[in-house]
């Protein structure tokens, strides 16, 4: 490869990352938006973690033997040889932050949101990206069903809030670490007389981490008939999974059972979930998913505290919109001032800033242009309403005001354009 050749190569976004373009991050804050007042009505409080921590933190939370940590974080160095990552998900970081902050005692509330990019080296396709964004929540110190039946409940209003209105909410329960000790029994028994028709993987799983054998893109669909978790559950923790599903049937909250599903990530106990949209088109990945887990905060040196909560991808969610959109154009908005002629600069830049300071949305364009240019521009902008100001106009002290929508024209004082513009905007907004 020429010099050439590889200085234009690298000029291209990394591999798997993208670039999010001003329509779609209209859309990505017209969701955020969305979600946060959702948050504040279920009194959840934002906390901001760093992208980058230490790397040890997510091999303690997430597991040395699942995919997250084996394949897919973006590690590094720093110059004191310490070995941090982009953060692959925000659970890990908010339970440092809880428990390094001292949240527990220091502040009253004990419901975080947070909404920022994570990175997972997975193999690049539709829905699968290397930096993505995570809407999240996670509720410390509370126990009991009702939390779990609370935060499914929040994730599918917030879900459905965005436009998805067809859901299949996946539950199920992975018990404590009693349960876990002889469900797992249980599956190397299942398992090990199968090994033979095993992946690789799974070979290797079998003896550090039989469960995520049940994750296994390969492997779980062969085996339908392995042990489920249900049947290994205690006495109190098959009290829990009921009591979560009758919360949700309380709050009308439609959900399926799913025996197998246990997620990827090792930190859950008991209550595990998965949306999907309904249809079928598209990918079949899961727009959002979360779950309980009761050891993490005391795992990675905390006092023993009981959490739940869940993150959903704004990517998938996103791509679930797009093919079901039935794309409404967006209306006309703000106003273009149209300067004629130099003379009129000074004037049309006075009156497009007291504009914008009244909070009303305004542009400009070049003086030196012509009248049809700038109304090309202007219509392209979407702008509403266009004021024209040239010679005439300033000497007469009326401006020209057309309204783009309707096409129609009329003089408008100087001293009354501010106040008009101004009213029209408030009045739309209310
Ligand atoms: P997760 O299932 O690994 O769980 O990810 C949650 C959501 O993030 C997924 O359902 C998906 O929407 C999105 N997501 C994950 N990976 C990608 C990717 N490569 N590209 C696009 N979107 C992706 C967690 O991260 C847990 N921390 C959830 C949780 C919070 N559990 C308890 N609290």
């Amino acid at each position: 490869m020429t010099n050439e050749a590889k200085h234009q190569e690298t000029l291209q976004v990394a591999r798997g990352m993208h670039d999010i373009l001003p329509e779609r991050a209209d859309r990505h804050v017209e969701i955020e938006s969305a979600a946060r007042k959702a948050f504040d009505v279920f009194r959840y409080r934002e906390i901001r973690t760093p992208v980058l921590e230490s790397a040890a933190l997510f091999q303690r939370a997430i597991g040395v033997a699942t995919d997250i940590v084996e394949k897919e974080m973006f590690t590094l160095k720093d110059r004191g040889d310490r070995v941090l990552c982009l953060r692959p998900e925000g659970t890990a970081g908010v339970v440092r932050a809880y428990i390094e902050n001292n949240l527990a005692h220091t502040i009253a509330e004990s419901k975080f949101f947070y909404i920022g990019p994570m990175f997972r080296a997975e193999r690049p396709q539709k829905g699968r990206y290397r930096e993505f964004v995570q809407i999240g929540a996670e509720f410390f110190g509370n126990a009991r069903p009702s939390a779990d039946a609370e935060v499914i409940a929040l994730l599918f209003s917030l879900i459905q809030n965005a436009g998805i209105r067809e859901l299949q909410v996946f539950i199920n329960s992975i018990g404590c670490r009693e349960c876990r000790v002889k469900y797992t029994q249980s599956l190397v028994e299942y398992f090990s007389g199968k090994k033979a028709e095993l992946c690789e993987n799974c070979t290797r799983r079998l003896e550090k981490n039989p469960l995520r054998l049940l994750d296994c893109k390969w492997d779980a669909v062969k085996f339908t008939d392995a042990p489920k978790t249900i049947d290994a559950l205690c006495a109190a923790c098959a009290e829990h999974y009921a009591r979560v599903k009758s919360g949700l049937n309380a709050m009308s909250v439609p959900f399926i059972e799913q025996p197998r599903l246990v997620r990827g990530l090792d930190y859950y106990t008991r209550t595990v979930f998965e949306i999907y949209p309904s249809s079928t088109m598209g990918s079949q990945d899961a727009l959002a998913a979360g779950g309980r887990y009761d050891n993490l905060v005391e795992q990675l040196g905390g006092a023993p505290t009981p959490a739940v909560g869940f993150a959903m991808g704004m990517e998938r969610i996103l791509n679930q919109l797009d093919l079901s959109a039935s794309s409404a154009p967006a209306g006309r908005r703000g106003v273009f001032i149209l300067p004629l002629g130099d003379a009129a600069f000074e004037t049309t830049q006075k009156l497009l800033h007291t504009l914008r300071l009244a909070g009303v949305q305004a542009e400009t364009g070049m003086p030196d242009q012509s009248i049809k240019s700038q109304m090309r521009f202007a219509d392209k902008l979407g702008s509403e309403f266009c004021v024209i100001i040239g010679d005439n106009e300033l000497k007469s002290g009326e401006y020209a005001l057309k309204n783009l929508e309707t096409q129609k024209q009329q003089g408008i004082s100087k001293d009354a354009i501010v106040q008009f513009l101004q009213d029209h905007y408030s009045q739309k907004s209310s």
